[in-house]
């Protein structure tokens, strides 16, 4: 197997999103100039991109009791990249790398810690290195926001100026991220003040979660006063099938040395993955995301697998965003389809310890459509506009690097 594949195919261990651009697909034309008749210069609203889940680099800084492989580091002088790191990622080193990435659980407080002597941090809130490649060496295959970074650079931006990156812990869902939406308010307040107008925000997958949520909870006033616009790309809006076989069995992508059981272990331990299981307000009964649980059936779900924590998690999170209440800004919806995008999992009386076989629907191969396009609803719940765009045959990730997206996301910056 190439190994740009088997890398590929790595990233969806955890289960959600799964960036990553082989760099075959990162050649091409360049993206949009500044036409050098002085457009890029009018009134360019300052940028706030907020990634999805695993879209932003983790660094861990280790003093750990024990290990669970005599090939994994106990201590380390310095934080080292947890996400993403090649290395960390093969047979053997996996396994230090899923003790250290892992959450526990306590269900007395209802949050999530890293295991005695794991510290970890988000590096580089407010620049956009840490969201435009996941893997600091700049590999090609960590490649995220960098094609539109670099787009909006020659229309005129800055990085780290008027383009900054919102990155956060994204194995946690908000009611665990308290801090980053002070600071993203902050950021934003900042930026719109020393631009002289509001900010665009650009969310990818699950930031558009965070990014509901982040609005929903500001005055509107606020809003009106620093928000131009809210371009949301690939959203989750009412949750993602996906995750249930994630969590039930866990989900290697079909890669053999990767044990889904194995994987499975430290994928249950993030709770935004329960987050953002299907929502029952929004997808009908008769779709039932496995045999024999529909939406409507999470308790007995968690309790059939064994995974009482996994409810508790379940009940912290599902009333954050779960109304889709509208963020009360313009907004922009871009959505894929066209691609086989997994619906519902059948399994049998293995259950859960089993692989189940896929049932397929339409999708951008990652966010079913039906949740995608959510968003409409608010046409008729606020009074700022909501433009729909679908980008027929666009998968989940590569969305954002496709021309169309880009070009269309210039239109709305540049618009008055
Ligand atoms: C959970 O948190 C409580 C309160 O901080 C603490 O007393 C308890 O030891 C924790 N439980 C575990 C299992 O760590
Ligand atoms: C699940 O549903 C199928 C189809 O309705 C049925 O044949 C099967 O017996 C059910 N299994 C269980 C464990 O209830
Ligand atoms: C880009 O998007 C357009 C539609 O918006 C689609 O037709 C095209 O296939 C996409 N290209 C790639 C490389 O995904």
């Amino acid at each position: 197997m190439a190994s740009g594949q088997r890398i590929t195919a790595l990233f969806s261990l955890l289960g959600l999103s799964l960036l990553l651009l082989l760099s075959a697909r990162s050649s091409g034309k360049p993206l949009d100039e500044c036409p050098g008749d002085g457009s890029c210069q009018s009134r360019r609203p300052p940028v706030v991109l907020v990634p999805g889940d695993l879209g932003n680099q983790m660094e861990a800084k280790l003093d750990k009791p024990s290990v669970v492989h005599y090939l994994c580091y106990r201590k380390t002088e310095t934080f080292f990249t947890l996400w993403l790191n090649m290395e960390l990622l093969v047979p053997l080193a996996i396994d230090c790398w899923v003790d250290n990435i892992r959450l526990i659980y306590n269900r007395t407080t209802h949050t999530s810690s890293s295991p005695p002597g794991v510290d970890i941090r988000v590096p580089g809130f407010g620049q956009t290195y840490s969201v435009e490649y996941l893997d600091p060496s700049k590999r090609s295959v960590g490649m995220y926001f960098f094609p539109l970074v670099q787009a909006m650079v020659n229309w005129g931006y800055t990085r780290d100026d008027d383009v900054r990156g919102a990155p956060y812990d994204w194995r946690k869902a908000p009611n665990e991220n308290k801090e980053f939406f002070l600071a993203l308010q902050k950021m934003i307040e900042d930026m719109a003040e020393k631009a002289g107008g509001p900010v665009v925000i650009i969310a990818h997958s699950m930031g558009n979660m965070y990014t509901l949520y982040f609005l929903n909870h500001q005055p509107q006033a606020w809003k009106d006063r620093y928000i131009k616009s809210f371009i949301a790309l690939g959203a989750p809006w009412a949750g993602v099938a996906k995750t249930l076989r994630v969590i039930i069995s866990g989900d290697n992508n079909r890669i053999p040395v990767i044990g889904s059981l194995k994987i499975r272990y430290q994928q249950r331990t993030a709770s935004s993955t329960s987050w953002l299981f299907p929502n029952p307000k929004f997808w009908p009964n008769d779709q039932t995301p496995t045999a024999n649980y529909t939406a409507l059936d999470y308790e007995r779900l968690y309790s059939d697998m064994g995974f009482q924590e996994g409810w508790m998690m379940r009940q912290d999170t599902v009333s954050l965003v779960a109304d889709l209440t509208a963020p009360g800004v313009a907004v922009h919806c871009l959505y894929g389809s066209g691609v086989a995008t997994s619906e519902a999992f059948r399994y049998s009386e293995k259950f859960p310890d089993e692989e189940p076989t896929v049932v397929l629907g339409d999708g951008d191969g990652t966010v079913n459509l039906k949740s995608a396009m959510q968003c409409g609803r608010w046409a008729g719940q606020q009074k700022q506009p909501v433009t729909m765009k679908e980008l027929p045959s666009n998968e989940h990730v590569d969305m954002l690097l496709n021309y169309t997206t880009v070009v269309y996301i210039k239109s709305v910056l540049f618009s008055p």
